[in-house]
């Protein structure tokens, strides 16, 4: 029953916990071993993404992080550029829509002011046609879209958003594959990906397996004001999303930046009362995110790196080193955004913050 919160203390910790089954659950029916199934997707899928040039994507909060990872996805594997854009911006500027792009909406609730009214906009506008990302069946956002791809996350509860986060990620990532298959993605990388898709929710149990390990170190969060996330390429929206879950719910000021912008103003903040959180699977960019570390660590900055076994970073002095389980660089986003929500959740009961209704905030904000 989602409206009670079982051996949990709060729905929070319920919510993280259930990803591994949600997860499945977005992916049920709509992948074989090595393929996406797209009539899964909709009868009209095939038609309406064969000819799609460019994507837009509008969303709000973390759904909006949602978006931005999508966009390293859809760029990457699809090979077609994409936008993205806060609904409460997009809806009041001007802008070009480029021939033949999808209007991509994301959210948890489909009723989110800003996205419907950016949605009412886009369909006067001349986009080829309206996809939605949503969780709720019937939403207003549902009803008004042309295609729906429903995450199956049921009824979230916590306001401060997590299995909707993590199952439109993989809702998101199953879109991009069969939009990049339109634009030559070849059968191969595909297999690749589904099979790494696959794997997450095993991987997202693995994680949750580290809650207490995850909660010893949040007792060093308890007494600060500030902190840093960091993360480069597609973790850089992960870095958004802990930071988001940190003020959203324990009331510590959190900031997230790329890496690389790190000398380019925050490194000026960094001393021993600024820890520094960092996501760091051991992709491409590892080598240069090494580098920002010890740009940190130089400044006496206290470091929390949540990174695979490969990736060569070791416990030290004021460098904390949390071992994630290597996983595919596409899907390394999904897997490395739970480790953060544990983080959050932790700190803010420590400090015996209201969990799932944090102050001055809704979890759908249905007014503008
Ligand atoms: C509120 C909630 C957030 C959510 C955002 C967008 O701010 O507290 O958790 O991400 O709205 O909501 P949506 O339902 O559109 O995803």
């Amino acid at each position: 029953d989602s409206a009670d919160k079982g051996e949990y203390r709060h729905f929070m910790l319920k919510e993280i916990h259930e990803q591994p089954r949600v997860i499945q659950a977005t992916m049920e029916g709509r992948l074989t071993d090595s393929r996406v199934l797209e009539q899964s997707l909709g009868t009209e899928a095939g038609s309406l993404l064969a000819g799609i040039r460019h994507v837009q994507i509008i969303a709000c909060g973390t759904s909006y992080h949602a978006g931005m990872v999508a966009r390293y996805w859809i760029e990457e594997l699809a090979g077609i550029p994409c936008s993205v854009e806060v609904a409460s911006e997009y809806r009041y500027r001007h802008h070009v829509v480029q021939p033949d792009t999808l209007f991509l909406t994301i959210s948890q609730s489909g009723e989110t002011a800003d996205t419907l009214a950016a949605l009412r906009q886009a369909k006067e506008a001349g986009f080829r046609a309206a996809l939605a990302v949503c969780n709720v069946p019937g939403s207003s956002l549902v009803r008004e879209s042309d295609l729906v791809i429903m995450t199956q996350a049921g009824p979230e509860i916590g306001v401060a958003s997590t299995k909707a986060f993590t199952t439109q990620l993989t809702a998101l990532l199953i879109f991009t594959l069969a939009l990049a298959r339109h634009n030559g993605l070849d059968s191969e990388k595909e297999a690749d990906i589904v099979r790494a898709l696959r794997e997450v929710p095993r991987q997202v149990d693995q994680v949750l397996s580290l809650d207490g390990r995850i909660e010893s170190l949040s007792r060093a969060f308890m007494d600060k004001s500030h902190s840093l996330f960091l993360g480069r390429g597609a973790m850089f929206p992960v870095a958004l999303e802990g930071a988001l879950k940190l003020k959203e719910i324990s009331y510590i000021h959190a900031e997230a930046y790329p890496a690389g912008e790190l000398k380019h103003g925050p490194l000026a903040l960094v001393d021993s009362e600024m820890p520094v959180v960092t996501v760091a699977p051991n992709n491409a960019l590892m080598e240069k995110l090494k580098s920002n570390l010890e740009e940190v660590r130089a400044r006496g900055g206290e470091l929390f790196v949540f990174a695979d076994g490969q990736s060569g970073l070791h416990e030290e002095d004021h460098v904390h080193v949390m071992s994630i389980p290597e996983v595919h660089p596409i899907t390394a986003p999904i897997v490395y955004t739970v480790p953060l929500q544990l983080l959050s959740y932790h700190v803010a009961v420590l400090k015996g913050t209201d969990v799932d209704q944090p102050r001055n905030l809704a979890k759908s904000v249905t007014v503008e």
